[in-house]
């Protein structure tokens, strides 16, 4: 317990404990200076010494300490972190408000009236503040957050697939529903796997540099793949014979890029060697991948050809569809009336037993084709240029494929 308080020409006995506002008597001592010492004896003038915090002209300049604050807080974290001061149990007004307890029956009225009328003026500017600032707050998010709905939305256009990636797909697609494997290899390919072991001579003129990227130093035997045959030697090594297998992908030669040229372009490969294949089966399967690329209808003929890694030897011409050979000006097929698709033929024995397989027991046949070719011939594009310069707007003409 602090001291009691001590009240001039009081001797009313008092017993603080039994008076409820003083349950939580003020710990600092901010009491009424004390000039005369204590005086015990009748309690015969009721007149209370001046008690600070209880003068009038405290309890105004507290409350306007306060309404000057609220006044300024222009936020409503400052409205919270003045509150304390202004309202919190060690505000002066709650210090005074704690003080009338202690006063006499008589001055408790007015001074009650005056503190409490203080702290309801207080409280009530607190309040309108903080509604407000709240007002202020919610006009503010709702004009930073305001959304028009009327807005018409810039368009973004969808990316696409390429087309010879999906052209690509598709004829994965057949070969898979075909039973056969897909298989890959590099891009960045040894000299050996492009040339030597598909039975090409030494001096091959397919090797010279004008026809090959070498990559440097030339000694160290790679290349940039000049076709997807190398894919043939590499499959029948790791996968062992029988075997079925389609390469798809990028390969490379030393052409200078125009209308019909690009010095990178596709093929898929394709090889199957088993016992007992024929001819036939490379006609049956060629003429499958004709149809499923360009439509039913399409006549295609094996015309003889040479390629070192195949005997015999074909090359594959599809019936120009513009004008189906009836037209010597037609700009698609020359006036040939037959379009150059890609090279096929058995594979070599040479071939086999460069890679351990042998050639009296297991037979195969083997394909390349050009995949730009085809979509050129499938869908008109005049310009292969057109086809690897990534503008969206040429690809968005194909369509969608999933
Ligand atoms: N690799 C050949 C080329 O790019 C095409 C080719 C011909 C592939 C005959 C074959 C084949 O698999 O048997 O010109």
């Amino acid at each position: 317990m602090a001291d009691p308080l001590i009240l001039a020409g009081s001797g009313s006995a008092r017993t603080p404990a039994s008076d409820p506002d003083d349950q939580n008597p003020d710990p600092v001592g901010e009491r009424a200076p004390v000039d005369s010492p204590p005086v015990s004896g009748p309690n015969t003038s009721y007149d209370p010494v001046e008690v600070a915090a209880l003068a009038p002209e405290a309890v105004e300049s507290a409350v306007d300490a306060a309404l000057s604050a609220i006044a300024q807080a222009d936020s409503l974290e400052d409205l919270k972190a003045i509150r304390p001061a202004h309202q919190g149990d060690k505000s002066p007004l709650a210090l005074a408000n704690r003080e009338i307890g202690a006063l006499p029956p008589s001055a408790k009225a007015d001074a009650g009236k005056r503190v409490g009328q203080a702290r309801g003026r207080v409280g009530q500017a607190f309040a309108a503040r903080q509604a407000e600032l709240e007002a202020e707050r919610d006009e503010r998010v709702l004009r930073e957050e305001t959304l028009d709905l009327t807005q018409t939305s810039g368009r973004r256009p969808l990316g696409r697939r390429h087309p010879i990636e999906l052209m690509s797909q598709r004829i994965a697609d057949l070969f898979v529903g075909m039973g056969w494997e897909i298989a890959e290899g590099p891009e960045v390919e040894a000299e050996w796997f492009n040339f030597d072991a598909l039975n090409f001579d030494a001096d091959h003129p397919a090797r010279q540099m004008q026809d090959t990227f070498y990559v440097d130093p030339r000694e160290r035997g790679l290349i940039l793949r000049t076709h997807t045959s190398p894919v043939q030697a590499r499959a029948m090594l790791e996968r062992g014979v029988p075997l079925y297998v389609a390469a798809i992908g990028r390969v490379f030669r030393t052409d200078e890029l125009d209308a019909t040229h690009m010095p990178a372009f596709h093929q898929v490969e394709g090889l199957a060697v088993d016992e007992g294949i024929t001819m036939a089966h490379l006609k049956g399967t060629l003429d499958r991948l004709a149809t499923e690329l360009f439509g039913e209808g399409i006549t295609t003929r094996l015309r003889p050809s040479f390629f070192p890694f195949t005997e015999p030897s074909a090359e594959m011409d599809l019936r120009c569809f513009v004008c189906r050979g009836e037209d010597a000006a037609c700009r698609t097929c020359g006036g040939t009336g037959w379009i150059e698709w890609g090279g096929c033929g058995m594979v070599n024995r040479n071939v086999l037993t460069a890679v351990g397989v042998d050639p009296d027991r297991y037979t195969g046949f083997a394909f390349g084709m050009g995949i730009d070719r085809a979509l050129m011939f499938r869908t008109g594009v005049s310009d292969m240029r057109d086809m690897i310069e990534g503008d969206v707007r040429f690809d968005a003409q194909f369509g969608m494929e999933i």
